[in-house]
């Protein structure tokens, strides 16, 4: 358990009133969300409880119907696709399902981030932020490989190679360790730490995952009925006598 006592108090995502509803599906209601720089904040929630919906609605992948989301302090909403393609280089997003390219080599998956948002100028130093890249999940070996080749855990960690290549300043997981087994889960979780300490990123989490959380964490909040209902350490939450909290951590 980290407690990650943020000295810095930068607040980079402030999400204030979100209400996103399908017809008479209202999935986020009220909810309210504070990121500061460093943290890593967990989402719990049942399925189907809005957790994904959240975070496309913080990328722009789709649109809130009420309420703000600010992003380094501007609006989500306000702005136009090309802000928002500046937008997204700063927050790096990791797929639950990887999406790397089975056809391309490792080296080519991550140089495709890279040849949509570098200049030009800097295109000579695409080898050395790939092989950095990879050194920071373990993987420089693979370089020349294929995805079939590898492991579910080594390639959730090249996807997660690739989501640093950018060095966003925000990573938003989504269900990081779903799928693998209980230790490369583990394995996946302190890399995720790891990377938040070495280069200061902020992220959230969405998982279900309870050894994830526990590892990750330094703030949980719990969105229920399309709300923030509780918010607290992994420690605080764990001993709520809360029904509502309790039911996540038995
Ligand atoms: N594009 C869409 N059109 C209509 N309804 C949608 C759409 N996307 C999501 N929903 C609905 O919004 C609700 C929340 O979905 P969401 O995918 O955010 O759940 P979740 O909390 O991520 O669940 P899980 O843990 O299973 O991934 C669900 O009831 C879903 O049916
Ligand atoms: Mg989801």
């Amino acid at each position: 358990m980290v407690q990650n006592n943020n000295s810095n108090d930068q607040i980079v995502i402030n999400i204030k009133g979100l209400k996103k509803s399908f017809g008479d599906n209202n999935v986020l209601k009220d909810f309210n969300l504070e990121l500061h720089k460093g943290d890593n904040l967990v989402v719990l929630g049942k399925s189907g409880s809005g957790k994904s919906v959240l975070i496309k609605c913080i990328i722009g992948l789709m649109k809130q119907d009420a309420g703000s989301i600010n992003v380094f302090g501007k609006e989500i909403m306000d702005l136009s696709q090309e802000e928002l393609d500046e937008m997204r280089v700063k927050i790096g997003f990791l797929f639950q399902s990887n999406a790397l390219y089975d056809s391309m080599t490792i080296k080519e998956n991550l140089e495709f981030p890279l040849r949509r948002h570098l200049q030009r100028e800097n295109m000579d130093k695409v080898d050395d932020l790939i092989i950095e890249a990879l050194d920071s999940v373990g993987l420089k070996d693979t370089i020349n490989m294929m995805p079939a080749e590898l492991s579910g855990g080594m390639r959730k960690r090249i996807a997660l190679a690739r989501t640093l290549i950018l060095k966003p300043e925000i990573i938003l997981y989504d269900e990081p360790t779903t799928g693998l087994d209980p230790i490369t889960g583990k394995e996946i979780s302190n890399l995720m730490l790891e990377i938040q300490k070495k280069y200061n990123t902020s992220s959230i989490i969405i998982s279900h995952d309870m050894n994830c959380v526990k590892i990750t964490s330094n703030k949980v909040i719990m969105l229920i009925d399309g709300t923030c209902y509780a918010m607290g350490t992994y420690e605080e939450l764990s001993n709520s006598k809360d029904l509502k909290i309790q039911q996540f951590f038995n």
